[in-house]
C-alpha cells in the first residue's frame, strides 16, 4: 500500500506511521510527504527515513481552489492508495476531498463529534469533561465530520492545563494512527455513504 502523508508541522503522528512501516506493524510504505509549511519539522523526519519531502507553500496561489488543484496533481504524481492527514492544516476544497474520497484519513485532537474545529483542548477542560481523546476518521466534505474509524480515550484531571492534556492525547494518537492505517493497508476498512466499515461490519 502506498501512502502519502500531508502535514504542517511536527509530524510526531507521521513519525508514528514510519515507525511502524519500518517495524512490519503496518504493511504499507510512506511513498511521499507533503507539507505546506517550509519549516515543518515532520520534513526532517521524512528525510531521515529516506521518504521524498516536498514543500508546496500556499503563499502565492490565488485562491484555496487553485491551491488544492496544485496539491492534487502533486499527491497524484505518486500515486497513492492513501492519504494520510497528519497534523495538516488546511481546510480542504470540496473538490479535493471528493477526488479522494473513502481513501483519505485524518486524526483529530477530541472524541468526535464533540471539538470540531481549533483549540479542542483547552475546550474540553472549559466544558468540565472527564474525559477527552483523539478520533481516526474518513474525510467527508464535512470538516471533521466524517465517518468515525477509531477513538482513543484520556482522563482529563482537575488540575491539568491544555498542554498537559494535549501530551496525554499525543502518546494515544501514536498507537491509534498506525493501527487503522494498517487495517487500511489490510483492506479490512472501507467508507461510503453508510459509513465507515471494518470487516464488513459498520463502525
Ligand atoms: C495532532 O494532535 C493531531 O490530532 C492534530 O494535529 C496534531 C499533529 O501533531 N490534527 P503532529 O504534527 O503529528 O506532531
Amino acid at each position: 500500500t502506498r501512502i502519502l502523508v500531508l502535514i504542517s508541522g511536527s509530524g510526531s503522528n507521521l513519525q508514528a506511521i514510519l515507525d511502524g512501516c519500518a517495524q512490519g506493524r503496518i504493511d504499507g510504505q510512506v511513498v511521499a510527504v507533503i507539507s505546506n509549511k517550509a519549516d515543518a519539522y515532520g520534513l526532517v523526519r521524512a528525510k531521515h527515513a529516506g521518504v521524498a519531502a516536498e514543500v508546496l507553500a500556499h503563499q502565492g496561489f490565488e485562491s484555496r481552489e487553485a491551491y488544492d488543484a496544485a496539491l492534487m496533481a502533486r499527491i497524484d504524481s505518486h500515486q497513492p492508495d492513501l492519504i494520510v492527514l497528519a497534523g495538516f492544516m488546511r481546510i480542504l476544497t470540496g473538490d479535493l476531498v471528493r477526488h479522494y474520497q473513502g481513501r483519505m484519513l485524518n486524526i483529530h485532537p477530541s472524541l468526535l463529534p464533540k471539538y470540531q474545529g481549533l483549540h479542542t483542548h483547552q475546550r474540553a477542560i472549559e466544558a468540565g469533561d472527564k474525559e477527552h481523546g483523539a478520533s481516526v476518521h474518513f474525510v467527508t466534505e464535512e470538516l471533521d465530520g466524517g465517518p468515525v474509524v477509531l477513538q482513543a480515550r484520556v482522563p482529563i484531571f482537575p488540575e491539568d492545563e491544555a498542554s498537559d492534556v494535549a501530551a496525554r492525547v499525543q502518546v494515544q494518537e501514536h498507537s491509534l494512527y498506525p493501527l487503522v492505517v494498517q487495517w487500511f493497508c489490510q483492506g479490512r476498512l472501507r467508507c461510503d455513504a453508510t459509513g465507515a466499515w471494518l470487516d464488513g461490519e459498520l463502525l
